[in-house]
């Protein structure tokens, strides 16, 4: 099965609100929640498509509780490791424009708690083929806690993805993953770490090409930037491609990039050629635009744009 590590999930909450006005009172015409955080996304994508996840990660209070009991009502496997600390929430308030969000910080997780989870992964390794690792870490978890995990499969002959950002993608990089996942705005951090991730400005063919190369310098073993409607640009061992989507798809583009990371690991886990893979990762996270919430793909707009996508060398 492909394994999901989630160390800093959150109860995702969406007040709907007619419209969003700042130190007004609002009566709040729905509440919907969910089940948050990059990891979960990656699992809810391919349990949907019907491949064996199990999702791990850490969890704390009735918050925890409440994300483990939403968790399972979706059908999807997983083995949290408790936390005394209370599970982040955050709120999105959404009005006819737009959303505003409301991130709270992650729990505090103790050093015995880190160590009983690594224990935990240890074991859960002995059923992985890959594993994925999303998101932030939380407060209390080493900055290299990714790098210890992915030093941990590897020598578990278990392959690694790794889609995060800031100094725990640097981090991360240094243990070798076999693949890892930035956005151009979290490249664009590594790139040049005292800036905060932002929007980048366009760049040249060339120029994006050189940015990439610089994860593989940090050590990933290949690497996958996703560019929003773009597509992707990979480097590889073996070459290095374009995927774009033959089409824009307007929507709901949180979530895409988890959608893209569930297509990789499921490749990485068949082994599938690179072209293959990166067309499966663009038609799936398009899919994940199409659908409403993050953690969704609509099926249809897989199955219609998988074979439009193009795949070419970069
Ligand atoms: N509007 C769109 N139309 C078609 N495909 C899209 C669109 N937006 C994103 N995608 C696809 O989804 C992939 C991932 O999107 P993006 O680069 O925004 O990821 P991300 O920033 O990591 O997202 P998140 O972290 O919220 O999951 C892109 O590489 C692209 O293939
Ligand atoms: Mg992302």
């Amino acid at each position: 099965m492909i394994l999901t590590v989630t160390l800093n999930p959150a109860l995702d909450l969406t007040y709907r609100v007619d419209a969003l006005v700042p130190h007004g009172t609002h009566r709040v015409a729905a509440v919907a929640e969910r089940p948050g955080g990059k990891g979960l996304n990656v699992a809810a994508v391919l349990h949907a498509l019907g491949e064996p996840v199990l999702a791990t990660g850490l969890l704390g209070g009735a918050t925890g509780h409440r994300v483990a009991a939403l968790l399972a009502a979706e059908g999807v496997p997983a083995a949290f490791v408790a936390i005394a600390d209370e599970t982040r929430r955050t709120v999105a308030v959404a009005d006819r424009d737009d959303a505003t969000g409301f991130w709270e910080p992650g729990p505090r997780v103790t050093a015995g708690e880190w160590a009983e989870f690594v224990a935990r992964f240890r074991e859960l390794l002995g059923q992985a083929s890959v594993v994925a690792l999303s998101g932030s870490l939380p407060p209390g978890v080493p900055v290299d806690g990714y790098a210890h995990l992915i030093r941990l499969a590897a020598a578990a002959g278990v392959r690694t993805v790794l889609d995060t950002s800031g100094a725990a993608l640097r981090h991360g990089l240094a243990a070798g993953p076999d693949l890892a996942k930035p956005n151009a705005a979290e490249l664009g951090a590594l790139l040049a770490p005292a800036r905060a991730p932002a929007p980048v400005p366009a760049a040249s063919a060339g120029q994006e090409m050189a940015d990439a190369t610089v994860v593989l310098d940090h050590g990933a073993r290949a690497v996958v930037v996703s560019r929003g409607p773009r597509g992707v640009l990979a480097l590889t061992g073996e070459g290095a491609w374009h995927g774009v989507p033959p089409e824009r798809l307007a929507g709901n583009p949180t979530g895409a990039g988890d959608a893209c990371v569930a297509a990789l690991s499921r490749g990485l886990r068949d082994r599938t050629p690179w072209p293959a893979l990166l067309a499966d990762a663009v038609a799936l996270s398009a899919a994940a635009v199409a659908a409403p919430g993050a953690g969704a793909v609509d099926r249809d707009t897989y199955h219609r744009l998988l074979p439009a996508v193009r795949v070419s060398a970069a």
